[in-house]
């Protein structure tokens, strides 16, 4: 998980059984190669040991912002809250999401809540009738409001012999939330990314139009949003749903996604992933064509190649990624393109091919760049060759 690797991370620690599960939490976030620290609350070490922690964390655990005897600075919370890159809460007591709702800095944990700079999640965990409890459920309605990330706690069996909402989401559902939050390497970057098919219009009902679903570029779009840029998604007709974080927009013919994409066009990350079609009908018919027994000759002219005109535009730091679909001659057509286009890197697909291509769930692609390199990936599902794709290209922008 590279998310996480090098990432300064706080694990708040409250008094509760769940608490145990902290000890695995910490593991899990070292071995993916975070920096941990541990706050606990007083009642915490009733539950595990401070010593548990601090072993496995590395770092001693703090607890109270005036230590006796301790030589630390009582700014420390201070400190803590610039220097953590995401400080995780869990399991959080209804005691403790009371005090965060009211902004108590009683204890290390919550007043590094108060100090703290980095995305905040909290991961509740306390009994059924507890967390249902309206005046829990106000607190973290106000701890949304206040700009903290929840964790819904999981259903199952409770310390108390109960079963119900209430258990404290198992630390690998944690570690993922977590990676998900934290500030990726493309924080205040700004992606734009197309995706799906365009539909020339031929008459009121009837348009060009070609297989692609969007796949792909939904996937690369979720693949840069993970990594915290801010990304806008201008896509074709398609039935999937919005990747959580992304700004979507939705056009039809190629004509408006031009338009769309121009409105973004000052991207510092370009991918033109769309199937934009390379024809539309001349004149499109305002009324619809009734059928006619000697067949239907349409006039066709070209779209405007939007990719080639960020080309010939682009920002100095600005990298600019086509597609090519080609059935033969593939990477020499595809180098062409590159150039012709202006572009840093073009994806290679092979459309008459098993397990690449429209529709389908996976892809095989050759990723060829602008210094003569080329990159050739296995069949994979869509999402892991958005990965690796972004990976690729992000360390050739380095
Ligand atoms: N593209 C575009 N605007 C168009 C057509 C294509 O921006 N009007 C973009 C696509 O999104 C893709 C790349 O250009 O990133 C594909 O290049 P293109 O030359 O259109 O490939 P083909 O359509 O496969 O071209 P040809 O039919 O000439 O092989």
């Amino acid at each position: 998980m590279k998310a996480l690797q090098g990432k300064r991370l706080l694990l708040g620690v409250c008094g509760s059984i769940a608490a145990y599960k902290a000890a695995a939490l910490v593991r899990l976030l070292r071995r993916v190669g975070s920096e941990v620290q541990v706050l606990a609350t007083p009642d915490a070490s009733r539950f595990i040991s401070p010593l548990t922690l601090g072993a496995l964390s590395g770092n001693r655990v703090l607890v109270e912002i005036f230590e006796e005897g301790s030589e630390e600075s009582w700014t420390q919370h201070i400190t803590l809250g610039h220097w953590a890159d995401l400080y995780v809460i869990a399991p959080a007591t209804a005691q403790t999401l009371a005090k965060l709702a009211h902004g108590f800095s009683d204890s290390m944990l919550t007043a590094t809540a108060l100090a703290a700079r980095c995305p905040v999640l909290i991961c509740p965990a306390m009994d059924h009738d507890m967390y249902m409890h309206p005046a829990v459920r106000a607190n973290l309605k106000r701890l949304k409001g206040l700009g903290y990330q929840v964790m819904q706690a999981a259903y199952g069996e409770l310390a108390s012999g109960l079963v119900g909402l209430g258990r404290l989401p198992e630390p690998e559902a944690i570690l993922e939330r977590v990676a998900e939050l934290v500030p990726g390497v493309l924080r205040g970057k700004k992606a734009l990314v197309t995706a799906g098919p365009t539909r020339e219009p031929i008459d009121p009902v009837r348009v060009l139009s070609n297989h692609s679903t969007g796949t792909m570029g939904f996937a690369l779009a979720t693949s840069l949003v993970r990594r915290g840029a801010h990304v806008t998604l201008v896509t074709g007709p398609t039935l999937l749903p919005t990747p959580a974080g992304v700004h979507r927009v939705d056009v039809a013919a190629s004509a408006e996604m031009h338009e769309a994409v121009m409105a973004h066009s000052d991207a510092d990350y370009v991918f033109m992933a769309a199937a934009v079609a390379d024809y539309t009908p001349v004149e499109p018919s305002t009324s619809k064509l009734a059928k006619r027994e000697d067949g239907l000759v349409l006039r066709l002219r070209r779209t405007t190649d939007i990719l080639a005109e960020l080309g010939q535009n682009r920002r100095p730091a600005q990298t600019l990624v086509g597609f090519a679909m080609e059935t033969e001659d593939g990477i020499a057509r595809a180098r062409q393109k590159l150039i012709a286009k202006n572009l840093d890197w073009i994806v290679l697909n092979h459309v008459n091919e098993d397990g690449a291509g429209f529709g389908s769930g996976t892809n095989r692609v050759i990723l060829l760049g602008r210094d003569g390199s080329s990159h050739a990936l296995p069949v994979m599902p869509k999402q892991e060759v958005a990965e690796v794709l972004l990976e690729r290209i992000l360390e050739g922008c380095e």
